[in-house]
């Protein structure tokens, strides 16, 4: 086959998969979904469901990629043609989720630049509705947000610019967004250690609630976590391992990556729960009360604590630089993901398709950076991550148990990796993963139906949730229906 774009080393590689898992999500999702959830006995159900859902999944992924030398679609095709679709799917629902996470990061440049003034500190919730322009509910679009407007489009600039020329420059911008945000977690992480009232904070977070472990609702958070949190479901994995020569390892790659994930996701809470510690006691508030999921805490409760403390500006800067450094290596793998899919298929050069896809990127967005923005953003992610992952796991793991053949997949990883994996592999991709994720996709969508969302009106549910769903499932029967170009040796 024509040349393929190659990654520079392996440890380019690897980087850029820790960078693509390691985001926004382990920096406040992990920790809250902790705390609610039994706290220090949470452990438990989330290492199970890394061994037991992550791990598998992540070495089915990069196999995958690996071995058929394709993004998503095309490896899924060389499986059986059918199975295009899947591919598709999951570029659909990664690039969905990439419109409204490009959003998420222009909040934070605008909250960069603010942060010499702390223009939040009088009112810090006031301060995020002012500069979101945020409406009353989803109905009222309102206008769009200026400042959001300018931060996306240099978080779409940026995307751009480090893709254009396909994973050789991903490979060296990895190397200073994924160990930046570390460095910079470890010093707010002794800033907040170091605070009054954190040990309250820790104790929160880490307190074993062993009565949770019972409870299914836990379980299906933990999984839920991995997943969102290891990238996976999202063909990102895929597309990053076909820039792999064939024979390169798998396995231990696979270790490395969902280990150092998980180990970055349980040390951020101790960054953040040592500052809402804090926070709870110069307030004089329980830390129950201070403890919120979701952009609530990045922008509203995690500004108020640094405005307490001494040089807020400082730590403000390196707060909003972490979040940035973060999101955007999760970011551009998201848009990475699904060029390489579309070049694969139709064979058009790697800037024209990135350009195209950050401009589409960028105008689709902006139904995020209009007042009712935030609502819509909330809606589309939770079907996003209860339904686009959880499905395209399933089938995933459908497509290599049921048809290609666990044994024959594993024989080719053996074969090329630093160490092998044994026939637990096969049980759980043929039966435990599957079983796991189809029960957690049953149990959420009974609770779909009988709870709407968050109290959001219904019309607003079935646009931003199965609507989007079903845009999705529609554009990639339609793409895989399509045909492709041919390449020469082909
Ligand atoms: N894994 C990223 C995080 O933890 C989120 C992400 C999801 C990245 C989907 C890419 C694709 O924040």
């Amino acid at each position: 086959m024509a040349h393929r774009d190659r990654w520079a080393s392996r440890p380019a590689f690897i980087m850029a998969a820790i960078g693509s898992a390691i985001g926004l999500g382990n920096l406040w999702r992990f920790p809250m979904v902790a705390y609610r959830n039994g706290g220090g006995a949470f452990l438990i159900p989330y290492i199970i469901a890394l061994a037991t859902a992550g791990i598998p999944l992540m070495i089915l992924e990069y196999s995958l990629g690996q071995r058929f030398q394709k993004a998503t679609p095309g490896a899924l095709k060389a499986v059986k043609p059918p199975f295009e679709m899947i591919g598709w799917w999951a570029l659909g629902v990664g690039t969905t989720i990439s419109f409204y996470y490009a959003v998420i990061m222009a909040w934070c440049w605008d909250y960069l630049a603010c942060s010499f003034g702390q223009p939040w500190c009088d009112d810090p919730q006031a301060f995020f509705n002012r500069v979101l322009r945020l409406t009353d509910g989803p109905g009222q679009i309102g206008t769009i947000s200026w400042p959001v407007l300018v931060g996306l489009v240099v978080t779409w600039a940026l995307i751009y610019w480090i893709i254009k020329k396909g994973v050789l420059r991903v490979g060296k911008v990895v190397m200073i967004t994924v160990p930046l945000p570390a460095v910079l977690l470890l010093l707010i992480f002794i800033r907040g250690i170091t605070l009054p009232g954190a040990v309250e904070g820790l104790a929160y977070y880490l307190t074993p609630d062993f009565s949770a472990l019972t409870n299914s609702e836990t379980w299906l958070q933990a999984y839920a976590q991995v997943f969102f949190s290891l990238s996976l479901g999202f063909g990102i994995l895929t597309a990053y391992a076909s820039y792999l020569p064939k024979r390169s390892d798998i396995t231990n790659n696979a270790f490395m990556t969902s280990l150092a994930d998980a180990g970055f996701a349980f040390f951020a809470g101790f960054a953040v729960f040592s500052v809402l510690g804090y926070l709870a006691q110069s307030t004089g508030v329980p830390v129950d009360s201070v403890v919120k999921a979701g952009p609530g805490l990045a922008f509203v409760i995690y500004p108020t604590a640094m405005s307490l403390m001494p040089f807020a500006p400082v730590i403000a800067a390196m707060f909003f630089i972490t979040l940035l450094t973060l999101g955007i290596d999760s970011a551009f793998s998201i848009v990475e993901g699904a060029v390489a899919g579309i070049r694969d298929k139709w064979n058009i050069s790697q800037s024209a398709t990135a350009g195209a896809f950050c401009i589409f990127g960028l105008l689709v967005g902006l139904v995020f950076a209009t007042g009712s923005g935030l609502y819509w953003l909330d809606i589309v992610d939770h079907w996003m991550n209860n339904y686009g992952l959880v499905v395209i796991g399933f089938l995933e793991c459908v497509a290599i148990g049921w048809f290609y053949g666990t044994k024959k997949l594993r024989d080719y990883i053996n074969e090329v990796s630093d160490f092998k994996i044994g026939i637990w592999w096969d049980i759980f991709v043929k039966w435990i993963t599957p079983l796991a994720l189809g029960w957690a996709l049953v149990t959420n969508i009974i609770n779909e139906f009988q709870i709407p969302y968050e109290g959001y009106p219904k019309w607003a549910l079935i646009v931003g949730g199965w609507g989007v769903v079903a845009t999705i499932i529609a554009v990639a029967a339609f793409i895989t229906a399509l045909p492709g170009a041919r390449k020469e040796g082909e």
